[in-house]
């Protein structure tokens, strides 16, 4: 099989690809991303060196681009990671989310029609549901929580949803969708809540946390994303929607002091800095349904994932100070430009 994986270059794409070349060397995986700020190569330096990976900058956005590779790889399965995916830079510019979460779906999808693809996949988010008041603990998301987003960006990922809904309605399209609560681990960007205070952290720099740092968060370890993806993309029902959490709900207060625990730093370095607009209380996600119909149940405990993950970030330090240096984005040109 050819498995087609979009924003591959970035944190759970990458992640995935990884998952896969393991899980099911037997499949062909080519990855496709624009390799904008959230992107980067190096975090797939390892997949460049197998067989049955192969790597293709383009933007989903360009419908050419896109129905060429299709022509191609003649892909039988679709995931869509590929997306703009900071709310606070959806605050500053909503534009580009519109365009590569609502428009870059509406192009792969075009493309899965016309090619026959057996099945589109759109990775997706709680966020889509809005939030739950901090004092109602015993309320969960499950499927059929409204759709109610509150920042462009969860808006247009609920846009994206929508779309992918009514294709499948109206034109047939095999689709699915997961829709995960927050994810950590190996390889997210450091402007996410965990890689950039554990940055910050081991530089002995201010952690800024939002408002009273009270927001609640239901956090997954993104090798049990991965896996629930793998599940619903092949043996998923088409056309469902299947909620993706592990009951793992922590204020980010809570967060930030066992990041500094594990790094034997102060609390002192907490800083509350002012709420971002509009800031999303409490997520939490029901999921039931992908364990009743697909036995799908998370592998790792978050103060195992939490140790796992503070752990490879100190043994990939140069990862993420190129980042924060700026360096990563000339690596492509240093790797393919003169190719
Ligand atoms: N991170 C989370 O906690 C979380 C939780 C639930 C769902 N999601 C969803 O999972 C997906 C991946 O999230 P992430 O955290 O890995 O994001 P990320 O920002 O780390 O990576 C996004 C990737 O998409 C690429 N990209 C952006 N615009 C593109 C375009 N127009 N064409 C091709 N590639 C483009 C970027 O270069 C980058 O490699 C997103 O759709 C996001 O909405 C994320």
């Amino acid at each position: 099989m050819t498995i087609l994986v979009t924003g591959g270059a970035g944190f759970i794409g990458a992640n995935f690809l990884y998952w896969e070349l393991r899980e099911h060397p037997e499949d062909r995986l080519v990855c496709v991303d624009a390799l904008t700020y959230a992107g980067n190569l190096r975090s797939l330096e390892k997949a460049m060196k197998a067989e049955n990976f192969r790597f293709v900058k383009a933007d989903i956005c360009d419908r050419k681009a896109i129905f060429d590779l299709f022509e191609e790889e003649k892909p039988d399965i679709v995931v869509n990671f590929a997306a703009e995916t900071h709310v606070d830079r959806s605050v500053e510019n909503p534009g580009v989310f519109l365009q590569t979460n609502i428009l870059g779906t509406q192009t792969l999808m075009d493309a899965c029609r016309r090619y026959g693809t057996k099945r589109f996949h759109q990775v997706a988010t709680d966020e889509v549901y809005g939030d739950l008041p901090l004092d109602r603990p015993d309320l969960f998301f499950t499927e059929e929580t409204p759709i109610h987003a509150s920042s462009p960006y969860s808006a247009s990922k609920a846009g994206a949803d929508l779309l992918v809904m009514a294709y499948a309605r109206t034109f047939g399209l095999p689709v699915s969708i997961t829709r995960c609560s927050n994810n950590y681990g190996p390889y997210q960007f450091p402007e996410k809540l965990i890689p950039l205070m554990i940055s910050r952290a081991m530089s002995d720099q201010p952690l800024p946390v939002y408002g009273t740092g009270e927001n609640v968060r239901d956090w997954l370890y993104v090798d049990d994303h991965c896996a629930a993806i793998d599940l619903v993309m092949r043996k998923g029902r088409e056309g469902e929607v299947y909620n993706v959490g592990g009951h793992n709900e922590r204020t980010n207060l809570e967060v930030v002091k066992t990041i500094l625990r594990a790094l034997d730093k102060p609390e002192s370095l907490i800083t509350f800095v002012k709420d971002r607009p509009g800031h999303d209380r409490r997520y939490a996600i029901d999921p039931e349904k992908i364990h009743r119909e697909l036995g799908w149940l998370p592998q790792t405990a978050f103060d195992q994932g939490i140790q796992a993950t503070i752990r490879w970030y100190l043994d990939n330090k140069g990862w993420w100070e190129e980042i924060l240096a700026g360096d990563y984005q000339q690596y492509y040109q240093r790797m393919y430009g003169n190719r």
